[in-house]
């Protein structure tokens, strides 16, 4: 069962193009990470699929509901942790909860079960009479949490949910998302990380200038660009990246080169997956090269 589908959706700002013919599937009861360089258009497509922002053409589902003709109906089944933390500094965490809850139309005396359960789950109890203003930024990312999934949506899309976060704060994040998921919730997580995406993503897609060039699985993304990797630095220190589909491959070609010393093998990752399509350096063309498996 696919809990999103996209077919050649669209997102026009004047001339620009922002989402160009984005197709994709996704299925329910997993974690999707969906990663692309700045402006590639990952917040304009969560925008889309969230309800906020309605397409230029293309159609879309969440939940087997249609985006264009019944996007109200599909609010009840969706959550969202924007990129930029969008809560009332002024309030507590309690009535920012409460606030979302009520936006949300939960029945008043549900509210405070809903909100206990949530707040323990994200070990916020202590914080819940402090001001948003006194918080730092991976306790706001908490509270932001608990208010977009405090109406038990089906899919949860986190936008960014761990920039700018320490380490201990990411890892933490990392353990509510896979709780959140082992719970019933789908993720769409977008993110600048490849190691979080690698820790944490079933499914992984990603999108430059617009378009979708990857989609699959994070080892068979490796794969299909070749499982191992050999990086060679020139004689101008450059590096060139090469991929082989296995060892005796990569030994093949390193035995090419008179010096071994500005050779080396590893195996080839999601860095490596992203960074050959979108473009080794912010001003690198496009490559072209796509990957679906
Ligand atoms: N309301 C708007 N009007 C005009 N252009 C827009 C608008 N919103 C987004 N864009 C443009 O669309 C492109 C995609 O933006 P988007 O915010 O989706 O990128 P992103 O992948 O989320 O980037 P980041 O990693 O920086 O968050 C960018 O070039 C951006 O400038
Ligand atoms: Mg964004």
């Amino acid at each position: 069962m696919y809990i999103i589908t996209t077919e050649n959706l669209t997102k026009k700002y004047g001339e620009f193009t922002a989402v160009d013919s984005l197709t994709m599937n996704i299925e329910e009861g997993g974690i999707f990470g969906f990663v692309g360089p700045n402006g590639a258009g990952k917040t304009t497509s969560v925008r889309m699929l969230t309800t906020m922002s309605p397409p230029t053409s293309g159609s879309a589902t969440v939940c087997g509901i249609d985006l264009i003709n019944d996007y109200q109906s599909a609010k009840g089944f969706i959550g969202i942790t924007q990129q930029h933390i969008s809560l009332d500094r002024d309030i507590s965490v309690k009535e920012n909860m409460i606030h979302h809850a009520l936006l949300h139309k939960i029945p008043l005396k549900e509210i405070g079960g809903r909100i206990r359960e949530l707040s323990e789950l994200m070990g916020l109890e202590e914080y819940m009479d402090r001001t948003i203003i006194s918080l730092s930024g991976g306790w706001k990312r908490r509270v932001s949490i608990v208010c977009s999934i405090i109406h038990k949506p089906k899919i949860l899309f986190l936008d960014e949910p761990t920039a700018g976060l320490d380490t201990q704060s990411r890892h933490m994040l990392w353990e509510l998302i896979r709780t959140l998921n082992k719970n019933g919730t789908t993720i769409f997580l977008t993110t600048h990380y490849m190691d979080e995406v690698a820790s944490l993503c079933n499914k992984v897609g990603i999108i430059n200038k617009g378009k979708l060039v990857a989609l699959g699985g994070p080892d068979e993304l490796c794969d299909e660009l070749g499982h191992i990797a050999v990086e060679h630095i020139d004689d101008n220190g450059r590096t060139s990246y090469r991929y082989f589909p296995n060892r005796d491959s990569a030994q093949e070609y390193i035995k090419t080169f008179s010096e071994k010393k500005d050779v080396m093998m590893r195996t080839t990752n999601l860095e490596d997956v992203f960074l050959e399509l979108t473009g080794r350096d912010v001003k690198a063309e496009k490559t072209g090269k796509v990957i679906r498996v």
